[in-house]
C-alpha cells in the first residue's frame, strides 16, 4: 500500500518513515528540507523510498505529484514546529502551517484515499493546571505555533464533513529521541552541556510537560492506521510528566555536568505552565507507551554523544537564534 508522508525528513517524520517501511508499506516522502529538516535522517533508507523536495505552499507542483502518485494513505507531519520561532516569525508559521495543510487537502480531494492522518499537537488545548484534556476539550492555543495547529485541525475537520476526506487527527504530547533538532529542550540541553555552556531555562523551570519517546509515537500511529476510526481525534501521551528543570537535571546527571550550568532567563511570553492529555481513547485501541523517560533519555543522550558531529553542525544556527531570542524576551518582560 502506498503511503505519502509529508515532513518525512523531520524528526518524527523520519521515525514514521522507518517504522512504516518495516511494516512493508511503499513510502513516498515530501519535505521542503527547511532548517529543521535533514535528509541525513533518511540516509539509510533513501534507496527504499521515493523522496521529493517540495514545499506544500507550491500548490501546482504538489497537486501534480499527488495526482501522479495516487497514494492510498496520507500522513501529514510537515509543519513549522518551534514555539519560540513562531513568536519571532508568526506570519511565516501561520501561513506555512495553515496554507500547507489546506493545499494538501485540496490536492487529495480528487483522488481516492482510505485515510488522511493529520498530526497536530497537545498545544492546541493551551495550558491546564490540574487534570487532563479530553479530545473534545475547548481549543485555547497560546502561541502562534499552537494557533496555527489548532486552525489546521479545524480546516481538516471541515474537509472531513464537507468533502468526506477520511481524516483522523492525532494530538501527541512532547516527543523526544535521537535526531531531534537541537532547538527543543532535550537536545538543546545536551548541546549546551557537552560544550560546557550555560543552559537557558525559562522562568523558574517549574513548567510541566509529559514526555513521549518517538518510537512510542510511531507505535501509536501504526495502531491508528490499523484500527483508528475515521472522523475521530486521538490524544497520544504517556504518564511521564516532569518539571522542565527536573528533565534538565536528569540530563546533567547523566553527562556528569554541574547544575551550575543552569541559567534562569526571562520567561517565554505566553508560556504555558502545564500540558496534560487524557489518552484513554487510544489506550482502548491497545496503545501502551513502552518507554519511561529515564530509559528513553539514556538512548537519546547516548545517540547524541555518538553523533556529536551532527549536533555540532547545528551549533552556530541554534546559538545565534537563542541569543537573539533571549534579547527579545528580555525586552518584552
Ligand atoms: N516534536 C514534538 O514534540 C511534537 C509534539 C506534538 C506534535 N508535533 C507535530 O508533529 C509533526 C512533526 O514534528 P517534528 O518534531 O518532527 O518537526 P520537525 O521540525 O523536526 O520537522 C518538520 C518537517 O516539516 C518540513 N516542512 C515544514 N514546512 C514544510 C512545507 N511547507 N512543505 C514541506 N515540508 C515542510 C521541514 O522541512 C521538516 O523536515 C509536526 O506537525 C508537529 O507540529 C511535534
Amino acid at each position: 500500500m502506498k503511503v505519502l508522508i509529508t515532513g518525512g525528513a523531520g524528526f518524527m517524520g523520519s521515525f514514521v518513515v522507518k517504522g512504516l517501511l518495516k511494516e512493508g508499506f511503499e513510502i513516498i516522502v515530501i519535505d521542503k528540507l527547511d532548517y529543521s529538516g535533514d535528509i541525513k535522517r533518511l540516509e539509510h533508507v533513501l534507496n527504499e523510498i521515493e523522496f521529493y523536495r517540495l514545499d506544500l505552499l507550491d500548490y501546482e507542483k504538489l497537486r501534480k505529484l499527488i495526482l501522479e502518485k495516487k497514494p492510498s494513505i496520507v500522513i501529514h507531519l510537515a509543519s513549522y514546529t518551534h514555539v519560540d520561532r513562531s513568536i519571532m516569525f508568526p506570519r511565516e508559521t501561520i501561513e506555512n502551517n495553515i496554507i500547507g495543510t489546506l493545499n494538501l487537502l485540496e490536492a487529495i480531494k480528487d483522488i481516492s484515499i482510505s485515510k488522511f492522518v493529520h498530526v497536530s499537537t497537545d498545544e492546541v488545548y493551551g495550558e491546564i493546571f490540574e487534570g487532563s484534556f479530553m479530545e473534545n476539550s475547548v481549543l485555547s492555543p497560546s502561541s502562534p505555533y499552537a494557533s496555527s495547529k489548532a486552525s489546521s485541525d479545524l480546516v481538516v475537520k471541515s474537509y472531513y464533513r464537507t468533502y468526506k476526506i477520511p481524516s483522523i487527527i492525532l494530538r501527541p504530547t512532547n516527543n523526544y529521541g535521537p535526531f531531534q533538532y537541537p532547538e527543543k529542550l532535550i537536545p538543546l540541553t545536551i548541546l549546551k552541556a557537552v560544550n560546557n555552556q550555560k543552559i537557558p531555562i525559562y522562568g523558574n523551570g517549574k513548567q510541566r510537560r509529559t514526555w513521549l519517546y518517538v518510537e512510542d509515537f510511531v507505535d501509536a500511529l501504526k495502531l491508528i492506521l490499523k484500527n483508528g476510526n475515521i472522523g475521530e481525534i486521538y490524544n497520544i501521551s504517556s504518564d511521564e510528566e516532569y518539571e522542565n528543570l527536573e528533565v534538565v537535571k536528569k540530563i546533567l546527571n547523566y553527562l556528569k555536568k554541574p547544575f551550575e550550568l543552569i541559567e534562569f532567563v526571562s520567561d517565554r511570553p505566553g508560556h504555558d505552565f502545564r500540558y496534560s492529555l487524557n489518552y484513554e481513547k487510544i489506550k482502548s485501541l491497545g496503545f501502551i507507551p513502552k518507554y519511561k523517560l529515564d530509559n528513553g533519555l539514556k538512548i537519546t543522550i547516548e545517540w547524541y554523544l555518538e553523533n556529536i558531529q551532527w549536533l555540532r553542525e547545528k551549533y552556530d544556527f541554534v546559538n545565534n537564534f537563542v541569543s537573539s531570542l533571549l534579547r527579545n524576551y528580555n525586552k518584552l518582560s
